[in-house]
Order: structure tokens, then C-alpha cells, then sequence
């Protein structure tokens, strides 16, 4: 078991102080992570106290302190889950050999590429929901956001770790860096593409927290898997964490579809929009999109850098104990290419296929949390059904970038696609609606207009709990 750190400037679990050059180092990129907050961190609420979680350990019994505390005052840490004894390779060319405590000089590029761009999307998605703060529909629900956010710094902090710690001074450029790019900026974006839009109202926040963290836990596990033991042990923990921002996604939206159900059952010719609510069609639309830019950050479902990733033993399968077999060399993957006809079906091998293979397992994980919003309709005697659309849908990375395909899967041209795009995709008149429903609900225990209220509270608070002090 590890010895935990708490009293320190950083907070860690790490053994920081038995390592001055590394502390200091660290100590010394800590104001500049903390004027990034001030800037980019949520706008309008650091001086308030928000009752938030914060990581002092890694044990699963007692990990998370709660209390109210100002964002900038918030005890980012670095902990890493304990070492596995004797851990070996679990796939790919090295099975079996024993893990990587330093970074292999040849893996050396390919490592700091994929722990930056992990990092990158942590700092990212805090500066698309910076604003949110200003249109909440219920206290507890401005506390969810701010603890996604917290935590998402507290997930740089993980990654910054590994760079100071084992990548000598590209990691430490890298790490500025990481300060320096901006979700949206002309010059120097965030580098994935989901990451560079803002996230400005409520439905779209709780449809990312839904997919696009999701898409983080599936990388996270993939990552989990690695030879390279010190990612592994940082990403472990950070799943922990990442548990929590999807449920904020998952009961997020099963409150909107509630709360609409709930009108449709007593009055099912109503006319939603009149009374604030979101209608099922427009909810569709927003699914379609959040769910299909989430599928691109997989990356392309043919891959020889994904093949390359399995074979060094880099990046392995979600939880690669539930595969049958480690090497993937004997099996293929039969994915369904474009071509002149519409589609034909190729054999893929497998280590090739790799990217593809993380997104099925991602998408039926996605279909779990669809499934319960539909039993509510159902329940309501609504009939409309949510779904997710084809992985062929909207699609900007991969085999399906540059063609064009219906909601079902089915090929169309170009200009069926740009007459229907707004039956399939957010319209500038749905954002508008949206927008407009986004009035600030701050008093405690009231929830806003278009959404139901929680069922819960936070740790054995009340649902009407004052989460976020407003004097
Ligand atoms: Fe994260
Ligand atoms: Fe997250």
C-alpha cells in the first residue's frame, strides 16, 4: 500500500519528496495549472463554496473526502492505483514478459503521443463548459458539473505527472503546452475535434457526459491495459473517477426523457415547447450528433498504428482478461467498407482492427443507458423510441469519412443528405429552443422547467441541499 501524502503542496501518493528534482519541478508547473483555472476554469463561480469530492487516496473503501470548498482552494492531487505484484504483459508481441516500470526508448515517442492526447481532451472539455455554470437548472446539478470539472483538472494533473516523471524534458514541454492550447482557438486548438467546440447548454453537457466521457473510460481501459506500468496504475485510478461523470450524463438525460414522459402521459398532444420542455425528435437529434462525433474519437477502424499500439504491448482491448486469447494474430474483423456499389464486407485482421473493436464494445455499452431511457417511455405509454443511429453515421474520422449515410446506415448522396441533415442533426432553430430554456435555477430544492428533479442527493445530502452557497 502506498503512503499517501495529503499535507504536501501537491497532495500525492506518489512519494513526491523522496524525489526534490521532480518535486520541484512539479511544484514549480503548479501556479501556472492554477492561473490556467482562473482564466479558463468555470466563469462566475470561483469565489463560491461548492460541497465537491476530493481524491485522498486510492483505497476503495474510503477515497473521497466531501466538503465545501472554492474551486482555486480545490487539493488537486496525483494518485496512482497500487502496483499489481509481479505484473506481466497481458497481450501482444511481449505476452507474459514482465511490465515496464521506465518508458522503452523505442516506445518513447509513441507513449508521450498517447498520454498528451489523453491529457489534452482533460484541461479541454473544462474550457467548453466554462460558461455552462450561468444557465444551471438546479443547484445540484451546477455541484455535478464543478465536481466533472475539478476532476477533470485533477485527470491533467495525471497525465502531467508521467510526462515530468518519465519523459525528462519533452514531457515538461509537453506539459506547458498543455496549458497552452485553447478548446476552440484559431491558432492553437485542443487536438481532438470533439474537444474544440463549446459546450454552452444543459442537454448538450449531459449528452457529452454521456458519450464523450464515455469514450474517455473506454480509452482509460484500453490504456489500463498497458505494459508501460505507470500508465496503467495513473488511468485505474482515473476510471474511478470517470464512473461518476458518466452517471452525471445517464441521469441527466434519463431526467429530461422523465420529465417530458411525465407531461406526454397526462396530455400526449401537448405542446412542448410552449411549456418549456424538450421534445423526444429534437433529443434524437442532439443523440445523433454527440454520439457520432464520440464514435470519431476512436480513430479510423482500420489501423496499423492501432496494430502497432497491441503488438508493443502500448494499448490493449478493454479489459483484456475477457478475450480469449492475447495475441490477435490468427482472427480477423469483418467491417463493412464503403465502395462504388454502397458497401462490401472486408476481413480485417485483427490487431488492424483494433480501434474498431474498443468502439463496438463502447457502443454496447452506449445502447445499456438507451435502453433505460426507453423503458421510461415505455412506462409512460409514450411511443417514441430513442436510438442510436449507425456508426456509419456522421462520420469524420475512419472508412465512412467523406460519404454520406442516413441515420440507418444507409448510403445517400450528397444532396439527400444536405436536404435532411436538419431531420438528423441539431438545426440552428433546435439550438436557439435550447438556448432559450437555459434560465439559471439557484434556489435549493427547485429544478428548472425542462427536466425532472433528482432522485438522490450527494452523499446522503438531500436532492434540495444547498450544494453551491450563494450569500
Ligand atoms: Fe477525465
Ligand atoms: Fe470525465
Amino acid at each position: 500500500m502506498s503512503r499517501v501524502e495529503l499535507d504536501e503542496r501537491i497532495p500525492n501518493n506518489v512519494s513526491l519528496s523522496s524525489d526534490r528534482r521532480l518535486q520541484r519541478a512539479l511544484e514549480q508547473w503548479q501556479p501556472k495549472f492554477l492561473s490556467w483555472w482562473n482564466e479558463m476554469g468555470p466563469e462566475g463561480f470561483q469565489a463560491r463554496d461548492v460541497y465537491l469530492r476530493t481524491a485522498i487516496g486510492t483505497d476503495a473503501r474510503g477515497w473521497a473526502h466531501f466538503d465545501f470548498v472554492r474551486m482555486p482552494d480545490y487539493r488537486w492531487g496525483i494518485f496512482l492505483a497500487d502496483p499489481v505484484p509481479d505484473r506481466r504483459i497481458g497481450f501482444g508481441d511481449e505476452l507474459g514478459k514482465p511490465v515496464w516500470q521506465e518508458v522503452p526508448g523505442e516506445h518513447r515517442t509513441v507513449l508521450r503521443r498517447l498520454i498528451v492526447t489523453q491529457g489534452d481532451t482533460e484541461p479541454a472539455s473544462v474550457e467548453q463548459q466554462r460558461r455552462l455554470g450561468h444557465g444551471c437548472p438546479s443547484l445540484y446539478d451546477l455541484r455535478n458539473l464543478f465536481q466533472v470539472n475539478v476532476e477533470e483538472g485533477r485527470h491533467l494533473w495525471a497525465m502531467v505527472y508521467l510526462l515530468h516523471t518519465y519523459f525528462g524534458r519533452d514531457g515538461r514541454e509537453e506539459a506547458e503546452a498543455l496549458l497552452q492550447r485553447r478548446s476552440g482557438d484559431a491558432d492553437n486548438p485542443r487536438i481532438l475535434g470533439a474537444f474544440n467546440a463549446p459546450i454552452d447548454e444543459w442537454l448538450s453537457f449531459f449528452l457529452f457526459t454521456y458519450f464523450t466521457d464515455r469514450d474517455g473510460k473506454f480509452q482509460l481501459l484500453a490504456l489500463a491495459e498497458s505494459a508501460f506500468d505507470p500508465l496503467s496504475c495513473t488511468t485505474r485510478f482515473m476510471l474511478t473517477e470517470e464512473a461518476h461523470h458518466m452517471f452525471v450524463g445517464e441521469t441527466g438525460v434519463l431526467r429530461i426523457v422523465q420529465r417530458t414522459a411525465d407531461v406526454l402521459r397526462e396530455r400526449p398532444d401537448a405542446d412542448l415547447h410552449k411549456l418549456g420542455l424538450i421534445d423526444l425528435a429534437l433529443l434524437q437529434r442532439y443523440l445523433n450528433f454527440w454520439y457520432s462525433i464520440s464514435l470519431d474519437l476512436f480513430g479510423s477502424e482500420i489501423s496499423s498504428n492501432a496494430a502497432s499500439y497491441f503488438a508493443a504491448g502500448i494499448k490493449g482491448r478493454a479489459r483484456e482478461e475477457h478475450h480469449a486469447e492475447h495475441l490477435a494474430l490468427a482472427s480477423t474483423l469483418d467491417i463493412e467498407r464503403p465502395c462504388e456499389a454502397g458497401l462490401r464486407v472486408e476481413s480485417v485482421p485483427l490487431r488492424n482492427a483494433m480501434n474498431e473493436v474498443l468502439r463496438r464494445e463502447y457502443s454496447e455499452d452506449s445502447q445499456r443507458g438507451v435502453d433505460k431511457f426507453n423503458r421510461v417511455l415505455e412506462a409512460a405509454g409514450v411511443d417514441f423510441r430513442l436510438t442510436l443511429p449507425s456508426p456509419r453515421f456522421h462520420r469524420e474520422q475512419g472508412i465512412y469519412a467523406g460519404h454520406c449515410f442516413d441515420p440507418r446506415g444507409e448510403p445517400i448522396s450528397p444532396a439527400e443528405w444536405r436536404a435532411r441533415r436538419d431531420e438528423w442533426l441539431p438545426s440552428a432553430s433546435d439550438r436557439a429552443y435550447v438556448a432559450s430554456l437555459m434560465h439559471p435555477v439557484t434556489e435549493p430544492g427547485k429544478v428548472a422547467s425542462w427536466i425532472a428533479p433528482p432522485k438522490t442527493g450527494i452523499k446522503g445530502r438531500p436532492p434540495d441541499y444547498e450544494y453551491v452557497r450563494f450569500d
